[in-house]
């Protein structure tokens, strides 16, 4: 495995590879990485890793120097996965002095997340297009734990006529539910027992959809009622939105997306399931 930190020489390392696979990554790996890396040197014969914690996609109030780091342990555990390249360069490599382009994503990137996360999306996409054009890939996975990073990024790759394939991939979970996150450190032992009751909600509502329930308003009023039993748990939002466009839905016709972003004590955590009656 090469871990390369300038362009120069990942563009001159990555031309060797016929076929490749990326992983974008911002570190701090759990399973949850690991699984689309799997994947990804299954499907591809090659795989490269990119890890960089965006600044541009962190808000001025948000956890962007406490964002947890370990990029000796990273490296092993993308050593021992059969990882071909790691590229992960220093935020002056990404943002050269007179860095001044945002890729603007539109409405998609104003709801959910980007309604608590302003600019969040723009900062999502610029990074990803600079990486993409930096690693070339075949094909870039990604983890459907990211549901709304996920449609920003379809769009994305439709509006700007990329060539490379996008796959999402299931989220992988804990025992009791909860999907891995980097951000998961942050919780006490207290809110890491609570922190199951996003997914309770969600399977909830994926339980009334199976049996037949359309209305999207009740699957919401489900979600929020499973949260309001656990007192730790301060809810920022539940939806079930389009799984295109992720604009609410009253009546569930298409796939659709049930999502809920909550806090407990100051972390804030996300997590969605697609509602799909096929
Ligand atoms: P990060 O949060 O490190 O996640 C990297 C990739 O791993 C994303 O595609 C994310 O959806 C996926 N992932 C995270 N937790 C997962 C889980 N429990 N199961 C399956 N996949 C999971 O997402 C980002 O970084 C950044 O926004 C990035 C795309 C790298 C741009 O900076």
């Amino acid at each position: 495995m090469q871990c390369i930190e300038t362009i120069a020489e990942f563009r001159a390392a990555r031309r060797k590879i016929p076929y490749l696979g990326l992983v974008p990554t911002m570190g701090f790996l759990h399973d949850g990485h690991l699984s689309l890396v799997k994947r990804a040197k299954a499907e591809c014969g090659a795989v490269a890793v990119t890890i960089f914690v965006n600044p541009m996609q962190f808000g001025a109030q948000e956890d962007l120097e406490r964002y947890p780091r370990d990029m000796p342990r990273d490296l092993a555990l993308l050593d021992d996965a059969g990882v071909d390249l790691v590229f992960a360069p220093t935020p002056a490599i990404i943002y050269q002095a007179g860095f001044a382009t945002r890729i603007d994503v539109g409405a998609i990137g104003t709801v959910l997340e980007g309604a608590s996360r302003p600019g969040h999306f723009a900062g999502v996409a610029t990074v990803l297009m600079k990486l993409l054009n930096i690693v070339q890939p075949d094909r870039a996975y990604y983890g459907q734990k990211d549901g709304q990073q996920c449609a920003v990024i379809r769009q994305l790759m439709r509006d700007l006529d990329s060539p490379v394939d996008m796959i999402v991939a299931e989220t992988v979970r804990a025992a009791d539910g909860l999907a891995l996150s980097s951000r998961n450190v942050y919780l006490s032992d207290a809110e890491r027992e609570a922190a199951p009751v996003l997914y309770r909600a969600l399977q909830a509502a994926q339980t009334m959809f199976d049996q037949g329930e359309r209305s999207a308003e009740s699957l919401r009023a489900v979600m929020r009622a499973v949260i309001a039993g656990e007192p730790l748990a301060m809810l920022d939002y539940v939806s079930v939105a389009d799984f295109d466009d992720l604009s609410e839905c009253d009546r569930i016709e298409e796939p659709a997306m049930a999502s809920i972003a909550l806090y407990l004590g100051q972390t804030r955590l996300i997590d969605n399931l697609v509602l799909n009656a096929e």
